[in-house]
């Protein structure tokens, strides 16, 4: 009788911990290289941690860039991000070396969309102040004058970026009754939610009165709300960001800020994270979250198994489905 071929499992370098669901299915599937304390690899660390390795399962915070994916041992063939955006990987490098990239798309769309709205509301109605004030007990009884934040019924709200959350926060919003304006090269229709379309910048930053940010990090996104674009907004317009926080220009951002140009911002992500602009920080103006869009069980676990199922297809010698296509060059 022949005998069955064992193939070994395919060993897996997991960058840092994830929900017990997707670490036990990583352990039955495949041979994993969990990082037990949970820090983030430095450059240096990369070779060891990836000897041997078949794969690397990372996440947002683990910049892989060129230096760092030359030093990656041969065997590794596949990186799976914990992450729809790729931006701390140089996905051009790793397909250089032929090493496939694929992300986590659709599974935290709801969840990130929910924070959006979250931070549009908590900004609007002056939530973070509200809050300390609670919790300083530094309450002294309803008054007619306190703390009076900008209704979002009837209000407008910009969208830059209608993809797949762009769309879920324009759902919600439509919802709370804000009528949805969107800049887009490309018309796009949501079944049941009205939308205006704008192709130019010109026409869409005036009427702003909220504005979301659903752009991808590249380098032509980088520094996108500038001083130019933000002083078209209408005065006081309220500005939330779930997206990257480089796609802000955080001079110009603190500046319109204080300036009341613009009123209030809710933001999620930060340029050089887990650090931010102590401004931020400082300014009563802002309702601030640490990175949480996808932050659900729910969606944790999902965005794992997605990122196992790539792992799946790509071992048994299939196309996974979320891989990163290389982007062509103008003209090619
Ligand atoms: C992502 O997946 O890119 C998110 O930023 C993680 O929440």
């Amino acid at each position: 009788m022949p005998t069955a071929v064992v193939r070994p499992r395919p060993r897996v370098t997991v960058t840092r911990r994830l929900p017990e669901a997707v670490e036990a299915r990583l352990a039955r599937d495949y041979t994993p290289l969990f990082n037990g304390d949970d820090h983030g690899f430095t450059a240096a660390e990369w070779p060891e941690r990836c000897r041997d390795a078949d794969a690397v399962l990372c996440t947002p915070v683990d910049r892989m860039d060129a230096a760092v994916l030359a030093a990656l041992p041969a065997s590794v063939r596949i990186i799976a991000t914990y992450s729809v955006g790729h931006n701390h990987i140089d996905v051009a490098a790793a397909q250089a070396r032929g090493i496939v990239v694929t992300n986590t798309p659709d599974v935290l769309t709801d969840a990130t969309a929910d924070v959006a709205l979250l931070l549009l509301l908590g900004a609007a109605r002056r939530a973070a102040e509200g809050e300390a004030l609670m919790r300083r007990r530094g309450w002294s009884g309803w008054r007619p004058t306190q703390l009076l934040g900008t209704q979002v019924a009837g209000k407008s709200l910009g969208i830059v970026g209608l993809g797949r959350i762009g769309g879920a926060v324009a759902r919600r919003a439509a919802a709370f009754g804000m009528r949805i304006h969107y800049l887009s090269a490309e018309a796009r229709e949501l079944p049941g939610v009205e939308l205006r379309h704008h192709r130019d910048e010109a026409g869409f930053w005036p009427l702003c009165q909220f504005l979301s940010l659903h752009l991808p990090l590249t380098e032509t996104t980088r520094g996108f709300l500038d001083a130019r674009r933000l002083a078209q907004l209408p005065r006081g317009a309220i500005v939330v960001n779930t997206a990257r926080g480089d796609v802000v220009d955080d001079d110009a951002l603190i500046a319109a800020l204080r300036s009341g140009q613009v009123g209030a911002a809710g933001l999620d992500v930060f340029t050089a994270e887990p650090d931010f602009r102590a401004e931020y920080a400082a300014l009563p103006n802002t309702f601030l979250l640490p990175h949480l869009g996808s932050a659900t069980v729910e969606t944790r676990c999902a965005m794992g198994f997605r990122a196992l199922d790539n792992l799946d297809r790509f071992f048994a010698g299939y196309d996974p489905h979320d891989r990163i296509r290389p982007v062509s060059p103008a003209g090619s």
